[in-house]
């Protein structure tokens, strides 16, 4: 780790309380004119650190600069030596993580962005992801499960970074089958899990869970065709960091350990297309029905024209109808 990350990860540990210069030498085992140097290059890339003679330095507990120090402190004993990537901008979190799981990335990599120029959505949609705006980031899973189970990583994602985000908001979340969370009637996340499977053995090598989170995106952030369907947590005090690692500890450890029934149940009482008309498509036909219940391993079951069919991720989209205002 360099110097400055050093001071950094000592005022983060600290922040909003002041640490003194000698404190912080003895501890980085640097010169306090080192110390002064790694403060001003700190601020210098916008970190807000304000200082007082005789009582040293503070990191304003309002900064929201994105920085794998900041991410660390908050992650819990067991996950505090993770890797993490912090970077200013990249074309997909998603398509990194899985370069560096081919490459052999641990397990619990994390890989987070503060822009993404190309971020994709399911079905080879793209994701809007403005610049400081939201928390584009993924994580390198290498599950021990087998492949009947793999087919639940997106619900146990998407019950995870609901756990994690439910507290920053106070419209309550709402699911919308699969993978999105809906805030006060408007998208405020998506996720994307892609599954990396080991030809030779036939059996999983690892597991991308991508998460998309508009933290404090306004409408003009977003292109004009999602303007009415895509919303943000609006959060006054952002620290992403903090959301970030929370986000990452739910996520492992429901992949640690998770009890199905109770996952599945969590997932359908968010659930918002429940008793709404749906549409979907198959085979380019445009099929009606009433969205009715999902089933123990995470399907849509609808009923259409008085029949149940299953609807199971990836082979349909759905769209919700026109009398509805939720899209
Ligand atoms: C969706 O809405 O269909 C899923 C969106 C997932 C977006 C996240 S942002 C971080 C990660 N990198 C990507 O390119 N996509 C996911």
């Amino acid at each position: 780790m360099k110097t400055k990350n050093k001071v950094l990860f000592l005022l983060e540990e600290n922040v909003n309380s002041y640490i003194s210069g000698q404190h912080i030498a003895d501890q980085v085992g640097i010169s306090r004119m080192a110390v002064w140097k790694a403060i001003r290059s700190l601020k210098d890339e916008g970190y807000l650190i304000d200082s007082i003679t005789n009582k040293g330095y503070r990191l304003l507990l309002k900064n929201d600069i994105l920085s794998e120090e900041g991410i660390r402190k908050n992650l819990r004993e067991e996950y505090k030596n993770n890797p993490i990537l912090v970077m200013e901008s990249t074309g997909s979190t998603n398509s990194d993580a899985k370069k560096m799981g081919i490459d052999g990335a641990l397990h619990g990599t994390v890989v987070v962005t503060n822009e993404q120029t190309q971020g994709r959505g399911r079905f080879g949609r793209t994701f809007s992801s403005s610049k400081g705006k939201g928390i584009y980031m993924s994580i390198i899973i290498r599950p021990a499960m087998n492949i009947q189970e793999v087919a639940f990583s997106t619900i146990l994602s998407v019950v995870a970074v609901s756990r994690a985000i439910r507290q920053y908001t106070s419209d309550s979340l709402e699911v919308k089958w699969v993978n999105d969370i809906y805030a006060n009637g408007k998208k405020i996340c998506g996720i994307l899990t892609e599954l990396v499977s080991d030809i030779e053995s036939g059996g999983i090598d690892f597991i991308v869970v991508g998460v998309g989170l508009n933290v404090n995106a306004s409408a003009s952030d977003f292109p004009e065709d999602i303007r009415n369907i895509a919303g943000s947590l609006q959060i006054s005090e952002v620290n992403r960091n903090k959301i970030i690692s929370e986000i990452s500890m739910e996520i492992m450890d429901l992949f640690k350990n998770f009890e199905a029934e109770q996952i599945i149940q969590e997932y359908r009482e968010q659930q918002l297309l429940l008793g709404k008309s749906i549409r979907y498509e198959r085979n380019g036909e445009i099929i009606e029905g009433i969205a009715k219940d999902i089933d123990p391993y995470g399907g849509l079951i609808v009923d259409v024209k008085g029949n149940d069919v299953v609807l199971r991720s990836g082979e349909v989209s759905v769209k919700m109808s026109d009398d509805d205002n939720v899209k």
